[in-house]
């Protein structure tokens, strides 16, 4: 079955470690971390001394998405402070292969992410080297967007390759994506959804969570 990675970039984060065990008694086992550095996206959110905090609170997986330039200076860090899957923006650095093979040295799962404008066919040349790769459908940066199915065609794209090259990567979708287009997006075969608005919609965690696991 698909995967659910609420984002907590829509959490409330004055109680973030009460929502973060909310999404755990649902059955969560992802949770989508997004940091900015208000340098590659033009926002900035959270980064390494949250991730470190948070921690020790649960065990879920942690997902962590790198919004920022020249990822391959933060990877030892974010890996300490307790990441489990490091994504890394393919536009964000002129040294892919070389930090993705730093995530897998240093025993965390490694992810390649592309903006909507990128094409598909570079991030193939990774596939062999990478556990996940994140397609967004929202330009990075903000939650709440519109979902653009530009994206979708990609993971079809994806998917069909990894199948034909009997790959071990799963395609993980990212924006906008919420119970009105569920159908479109699970028909592509995508391993595992972000959500942030549509799960944390009016402090209504455990409901929203609930009507996503009935449509999928
Ligand atoms: C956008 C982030 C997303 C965002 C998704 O830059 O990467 O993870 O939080 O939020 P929604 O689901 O609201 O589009
Ligand atoms: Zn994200």
């Amino acid at each position: 079955m698909v995967k659910l990675s609420p984002s907590i970039l829509s959490a409330d984060f004055g109680n973030l470690e009460r929502d973060i065990l909310r999404l755990e008694k649902e059955g969560v086992t992802y949770v989508h971390i997004d940091v900015m550095d208000g340098n590659f996206v033009p926002n900035i959110s959270i980064g390494i001394p949250v991730i470190e905090s948070i921690r020790s609170k649960t065990k879920m997986i942690f997902d962590v998405h790198l919004m920022i330039d020249k990822p391959e200076r933060y990877v030892v860090q974010f890996a300490k402070a307790g990441a489990d899957i490091i994504n890394i923006h393919l536009e964000a650095t002129n040294e892919v292969r070389g930090t993705l093979e730093k995530i897998k040295s240093l025993g965390k799962l490694a992810g390649i992410t592309i903006k909507p404008d990128t094409k598909v066919e570079d991030v193939l040349e990774y596939l062999e080297i990478v556990d996940l790769v994140l397609v967004m459908t929202v330009e990075p940066g903000f939650g709440g967007q519109k979902l653009m199915d530009k994206g979708l065609e990609k993971i079809k794209i994806l998917k069909k390759y990894i199948e034909e090259n009997k790959l071990s990567v799963e395609v993980e979708v990212d924006g906008g994506v919420n119970l009105s287009n569920i159908k479109k997006v699970l028909d592509t075969g995508v391993d595992v959804i972000v959500a942030g608005s549509a799960i944390f919609e009016n402090d209504e965690i455990e409901k929203n969570i609930k009507e996503f696991y009935k449509n999928v």
